[in-house]
């Protein structure tokens, strides 16, 4: 497995394995690896001959007031991780590498971007849709692989390689979550003993939704109060959103029905954790 800074070097590598008729998967993070990760790395290395990871922790996603000074970084444990998940390659660029000095380029969208995480980090969607345009072109894979976790990035990926005419395949895959239903997060780490008690409240409450949906609940309004009133049995919960939107568009609905996205942003002390259910 090779560790590279280099734009040239990794886009020259993954062209040549194109060349040889060899099919690249390509797993984009920002490090501090977990399961839910490695899952995607695992699924990754099924599909394909060879296997990137990227690992960038992309400022551009970040707003002025956010954890981007504190996110984890260790990328000697990280290496490890794709080595033992069979990863062929890591890209782990410099900012400098990513963003020179006069960098004035953007991807943005309209609509999927304004609801949920959109609504409370105003730019932090322009800073994933922008990396991972920058990634597709500096690693011209054949499928790239995101979790359902972040579940509208995943929307708005696949929204953007359709209307961009990307040629790449996007693959979904599930939430990993802790044996108590906590979806694994590199955010995680930032929870005390009690507010990681408390945040399986999160999985908690959607699976409740879904009982109620499965035994015939269709009101949107419902589903979201059952949730919000859940949630708040937890003292240390601070809720962001709860909300039920389509999984197409991102925006709110009246009643539950075709392809549902019930998503949830919730803090625990400085910890903002997120949860859904996708109805398909
Ligand atoms: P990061 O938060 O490191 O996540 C990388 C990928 O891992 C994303 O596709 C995310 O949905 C997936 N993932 C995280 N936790 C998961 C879990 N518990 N189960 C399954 N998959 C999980 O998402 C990003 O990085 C960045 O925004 C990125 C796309 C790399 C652009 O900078």
């Amino acid at each position: 497995m090779t560790i590279s800074g280099s734009i040239e070097e990794t886009r020259k590598q993954v062209k040549e394995w194109k060349a040889q008729g060899l099919r690249v998967g390509l797993v984009p993070t920002m490090g501090y690896l977990h399961e839910g990760h490695q899952s995607l790395i695992n699924r990754a290395r099924k599909e394909n001959d060879k296997v990137v990871v990227s690992i960038f922790v992309n400022p551009m996603q970040f707003g002025p007031n956010e954890d981007l000074e504190s996110y984890p970084r260790d990328l000697d444990r990280d290496a490890k991780i794709c080595e033992q998940e069979g990863a062929d390659w890591i890209f782990h660029p410099e900012v400098e590498e990513m963003y020179g000095p006069d960098f004035s380029g953007y991807v943005d969208m309209n609509t999927l971007p304004e609801k949920l995480c959109g609504a409370s980090r105003p730019v932090h969607f322009r800073g994933v849709q922008t990396v991972v345009s920058k990634l597709f072109h500096i690693i011209p894979a054949d499928r790239a692989y995101f979790g359902q976790k972040d579940a509208q990035q995943l929307a708005i990926i696949r929204r953007m390689v359709l209307d961009l005419n990307f040629d790449i395949e996007i693959i979904g895959c599930p939430i990993i979550r802790e044996e108590d239903g906590l979806a694994k997060s590199s955010r995680n780490i930032y929870l005390t003993d009690e507010e990681r008690k408390q945040a399986v409240i999160l999985n908690q409450s959607l699976e409740e939704a879904m009982k109620a949906i499965d035994a015939g609940e269709k009101d949107a309004a419902k589903i979201k109060n059952m949730i919000v009133k859940k949630i708040n049995t937890a003292p240390l919960a601070k809720i962001d959103y709860v909300e039920v939107v389509s999984f197409n568009n991102i925006q709110p609905i009246e009643k539950i029905e075709g392809e549902v996205l019930i998503a949830l942003a919730v803090y625990f002390g400085s910890a903002r954790l997120l949860d859904n259910r996708i109805i398909l």
